[in-house]
């Protein structure tokens, strides 16, 4: 049971707390009624929710990027026993764990960068990597660390999405002389944004939808299903042996002795 009953007060302190990006009705206030995509995330969570199980009882939730906190609430709403969320930024925490404490959640948040993920020590059932991606300067980097240190079965993604949604077949190799390929509207495409996009100078890399079917995979992770236009569930499975991206850091004794720094 929530401590939060008057609404003036939580109307007070989401005034406090906000810009927000995450629209979520706290006992009847709205955090961000006039966002830009409208009832945001709700209406993107609507049009995926049927694909998460209903009931995540016994079930860790790991939310990177949480923002306000919608979907760690979510989780916790599905019964999930344990559900964490990370977010770079300390003003989007203050207002995650506001939004948890006046719904009566019991969520845990930490100040942790994507690229830290190996300090959480520990892998969770769920992963939730939501509206990220395209805000990193090394997002492959971001999937590799996910995968290789907090991943234990399900991812679920979702990126913005720009350019073709086309899907050229993926071939083992091409020849060097096969420039064309690079051409077809179904390559995986990654485009680089120097300056801003949407007003927003933390959008680096947008991939067409070719690029992020293809990184996820790339990072270790089988599509099994999309159930929006811009959302996966994913299973993770064993990283190509080829991709391996991610190398434990090297001992500095091991440069001295002209040692390579691998095991
Ligand atoms: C567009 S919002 C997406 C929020 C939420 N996951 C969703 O899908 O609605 C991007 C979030 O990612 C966070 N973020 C950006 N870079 C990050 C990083 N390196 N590590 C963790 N979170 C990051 C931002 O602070 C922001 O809360």
């Amino acid at each position: 049971m929530s401590s939060w009953q008057d609404r003036s007060a939580i109307r007070q302190r989401v005034e406090a707390l906000g810009p927000w990006f995450h629209n979520i009705d706290l006992a009847g206030v709205a955090t961000a009624p006039a966002h830009f995509l409208g009832d945001y995330p709700a209406v993107k969570w609507r049009r995926f929710e049927h694909a998460i199980a209903p009931d995540l009882t016994g079930r860790s939730v790991l939310d990177i990027g949480c923002n306000g906190g919608f979907y760690a609430i979510e989780m916790k709403r599905r019964g999930a026993t344990r559900v964490v969320g990370i977010d770079s930024d300390e003003r989007y925490l203050e207002q995650a764990r506001f939004a948890a404490q006046v719904t009566g959640q019991d969520i845990e948040f930490h100040r942790l960068s994507v690229y830290d993920v190996a300090r959480l020590g520990e892998r969770f059932d769920i992963v939730l990597f939501m509206g990220v991606l395209y805000h990193l300067r090394h997002p492959l980097l971001a999937l590799d660390l996910i995968h290789e240190h907090v991943a234990r079965d399900k991812l679920v993604f979702q990126s913005m999405q720009r350019g073709g949604t086309e899907l050229a077949p993926v071939q083992a190799d091409y020849a060097f002389e096969d420039i064309a390929a690079f051409d077809h509207p179904g390559w995986p495409k990654l485009h680089f944004v120097e300056r801003r996009y949407a007003g927003d100078p933390t959008n680096w890399w947008v991939p067409n939808r070719a690029c992020a079917e293809a990184m996820l995979r790339a990072a270790g992770f089988e599509i099994t299903a999309h159930p929006e236009e811009e959302v996966y569930l994913c299973h993770r499975t064993a990283a190509p042996d080829d991709g391996a991206a991610v190398y434990p850091a090297a001992a500095a004794s091991s440069l001295k002795d002209g040692g390579s720094g691998g095991p």
